[in-house]
């Protein structure tokens, strides 16, 4: 069953609306080769809802009242200051906060038609469902084959032919089948850099998430690995949901539908600043015509 999300999306129209004053002072003119929103990721069905999340670290709030919507299909970034609490959100969204000490969470984060939060979800299922890719590609010190099989290996798989099947398709997803494929049997940690993220692309598809969590994956990576995971995210999305935190507005730009930019709420009160969603919105809409003034100051850089 889908989910109808009873908010609005952003109008179709509002991806012509023309630049107004804040764009044109900032120089962020739509370039033609930066992709528009896809209008129909704004009809597609909903994957993931977040309603009214609240997160506490202890005593100290994190997260306030975040409502967000992600559609089936489609890349939606996350962008804002550095401790805002981007990755935290995105931890909410498999439940990875989990692992972490004496949080607490209210509210409801939605994915599919389940409650991921509900007594008695199954974690471990939930994530199978959400795969996450970290800022640090984290390979196994085991070989390639065995780092992209192992989740297929944890959930009990033990067929060869099953195995093989999975880490050549997962491979092949993550664009880096023709680099490793005679070398399958060799350490995964002797990969560059950028062949390194994308084999922890290829671990995340081996199970056949729905949605990929990807938290600054490319933070590490020069300038053409980026480029190589950009492509892939692109290429992934017709296949997966995909959610993506990073600082790299270019990139936000490049590979996402929706952008959701975080702030330190100023109103709150002395040393309680908690993270707020500031503006979500269709990403070439958010960077040329911002609705908050808060998004307008943090990208045109007047917010570190
Ligand atoms: N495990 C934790 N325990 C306590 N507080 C935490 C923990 N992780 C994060 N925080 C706090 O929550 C807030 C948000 O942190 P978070 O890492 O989510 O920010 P971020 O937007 O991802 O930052 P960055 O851009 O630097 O990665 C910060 O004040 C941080 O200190
Ligand atoms: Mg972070």
């Amino acid at each position: 069953m889908e989910i109808d999300d009873p908010r609005p999306l952003p109008e179709p129209a509002l991806l012509q609306a023309p630049l107004d004053g804040a764009a044109k002072r900032a120089g962020l003119f739509l370039q033609p080769d930066l992709p528009l929103t896809d209008p129909s990721v704004l009809s597609a069905p909903t994957m993931l809802r977040v309603e009214r999340l609240n997160l506490f670290y202890g005593d100290k709030q994190a997260l306030s009242d975040i409502n967000l919507h992600v559609a089936r299909n489609s890349v939606t970034s996350f962008i804002g200051p550095s401790g805002c609490g981007k990755s935290t959100l995105l931890r909410c969204l498999n439940r990875m906060n989990d692992l972490i000490d004496d949080v607490r969470i209210e509210g409801r984060v939605l994915l599919g038609d389940t409650d991921i939060y509900a007594p008695g979800t199954d974690v471990i299922a939930l994530r199978k469902r959400a795969g996450m890719v970290f800022q640090k590609s984290n390979p196994f010190p085991k070989s390639i084959f065995e780092n992209v099989a192992y989740g297929l290996r944890i959930q009990g798989q033990r067929d060869r032919l099953v195995l093989e099947e999975a880490v050549e398709r997962s491979l092949k997803g993550a664009g880096l089948w023709e680099e490793v494929k005679d070398r399958l049997k060799d350490s995964a940690q002797g990969l560059s850099g950028g062949q390194q993220q994308r084999l922890c692309i290829a671990r995340a598809l081996a199970v056949r998430p729905e949605i990929i969590l990807m938290d600054e994956p490319c933070s590490a990576l020069d300038p053409i690995a980026t480029a190589r995971v950009e492509e892939l995210i692109l290429e992934l999305k017709r296949e997966f949901t995909i959610v993506i935190v990073t600082h790299n507005m270019q990139q936000a730009r490049r590979v996402s539908d929706m952008t959701a930019c975080l702030m330190l709420d100023d109103n709150a009160k002395e040393g309680q600043r908690t993270g707020v969603i500031a503006e979500f919105s269709a990403t070439d809409r958010l960077f040329t015509n911002p609705k908050d003034p808060r998004t307008e100051a943090y990208i045109t850089g007047r917010i570190a």
